[in-house]
């Protein structure tokens, strides 16, 4: 496994809409070597999500840490890792919700975007069997997030107003509760 490097605003792969995974060729070295890589570059940069292009391959896929910030860390064995391939989804509820994202190829940049409550995701997992599973909540906001990145869309496009973009230190000082944790991780 190795970390690959998370390109940034401004490459044109975050802007550029994924293609299909080939899922005849989902067995070979070189796809499962980049699932891996997706999982360890996620984790060293302390994400919850990281997509395909956001490693500059332009393929629709994506990874994402199953974490539930209403948990305490020493109730969790570690996060559960997930990984779709030319995955689909459908809102399961006309409900937006606002909350802070951040993004890895934004560093250091927080912002109030509105995403579903809730959704229905269908893909494959990295063995090119179907999958399907409904999320809520904070899952579902890291799953809507990544999905984006397979089409060219980053958080920034989805906020509402722009008055709620903040650094990351600012937004530490400013503008979180005093019963948000800190260490809440950006997204990805
Ligand atoms: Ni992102």
């Amino acid at each position: 496994m190795a970390v690959r490097p998370i390109v940034r605003l401004g490459h044109p792969a975050l802007r550029t809409p994924a293609r299909a995974v080939d899922l005849e060729r989902v067995d070979d070295t070189e796809l499962q070597q980049l699932i891996d890589d997706l999982f360890e570059t996620m984790q060293e940069a302390d994400g919850v999500g990281l997509a395909a292009p956001q490693v500059g391959v332009e393929e629709q896929l994506f990874v994402w840490a199953a974490i539930d910030p209403d948990r305490p860390p020493a109730e969790t064995e570690g996060p559960e890792l997930h990984v779709v391939l030319n995955p689909g989804i459908e809102p399961q509820s006309r409900d937006l919700v606002s909350d802070w994202e951040g993004c890895l190829s934004i560093p250091d940049l927080r912002g109030l975007v509105p995403r579903h409550a809730a959704l229905r995701l269908h893909g494959f997992d990295r063995h090119g069997e179907r999958i399907e599973r409904t999320l809520e909540g904070y899952e579902a906001r890291i799953v809507q997030h990544e999905f984006d990145h397979l089409n060219g869309i980053v958080f920034l496009d989805r906020m509402r107003d722009l008055r709620s973009l903040a650094f990351s230190d600012e937004w530490r000082r400013y503008m979180t509760a005093d019963d948000v944790d800190d260490d809440e991780p950006a997204v990805g």
